[in-house]
């Protein structure tokens, strides 16, 4: 079984539906580890719930970015982890970090990218009127959300939406994307030409 390691920064939605469809059998994975960077991130509660190895690793514990990231790789590595998965983790890896995962860390991000990168990609979609968002499911370049894109899930914005309601439908589809985007990765389907991602059958 492929061992992942997820980080994690906040409630951990994304997470339980991760966890969700291990134990129904959908998705052939195991969580080897589970990483925030807030002690109180209650994505850390579910994982421990579950049985789940857990580590919170503060950026204000470390003295520099360097360290916090050495510590999450130093984490990953304990556990095996073939691949990081970034489910809600609100923190921007460095460089250095993400070449030592080249191609093996997948981010979720609620906008259909490459629109609305970055923070509150929900109140972005909302505020600029587009009919349509969603969520993306990619893989992490050096760049903010604009590594080459996995899976996305479009739903329509409409005229009584506020930007929670609206956040509320792209989580839906949030928390359907990420499995999907995980079982093909775990099945070897994903097949990378720059910035492409074949599905294989
Ligand atoms: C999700 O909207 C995800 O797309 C974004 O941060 C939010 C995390 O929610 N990157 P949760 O912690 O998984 O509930």
């Amino acid at each position: 079984m492929h061992k992942v390691g997820v980080l994690v920064s906040g409630r951990g939605s994304n997470l339980q539906a991760v966890m969700d469809r291990i134990a129904d059998g959908y998705l052939p994975l195991e969580i080897a580890v589970v990483i925030s960077d807030k002690a109180d991130a209650y994505a850390l509660e579910r994982a421990a719930k579950a049985g789940i190895k857990t580590v919170a690793i503060e950026r204000k514990g470390c003295a520099s970015k360097d360290e916090f990231e050495d510590k999450i790789q130093a984490a990953l590595v304990d556990a095996g982890c073939e691949l990081v998965v970034l489910a809600g983790f609100m923190r921007i890896l460095s460089g250095s970090f993400v070449n030592k995962w080249h191609h093996k860390i997948i981010n979720i991000h609620p906008a259909l990218l490459p629109s609305f990168p970055g923070l509150h990609g929900q109140r972005q979609a909302f505020e600029y009127g587009v009919k349509f968002s969603g969520c993306t499911v990619h893989f992490v370049d050096e760049g903010t959300d604009s590594g080459p894109i996995i899976l996305q899930k479009v739903v329509p914005v409409l005229d009584d939406d506020t930007e929670d309601t609206l956040a509320d439908r792209i989580l839906v589809q949030e928390h359907i994307a990420m499995p999907e985007a995980l079982k093909l990765w775990a099945e070897g389907k994903l097949q990378i030409e720059g910035r492409k991602v074949r599905i294989l059958a």
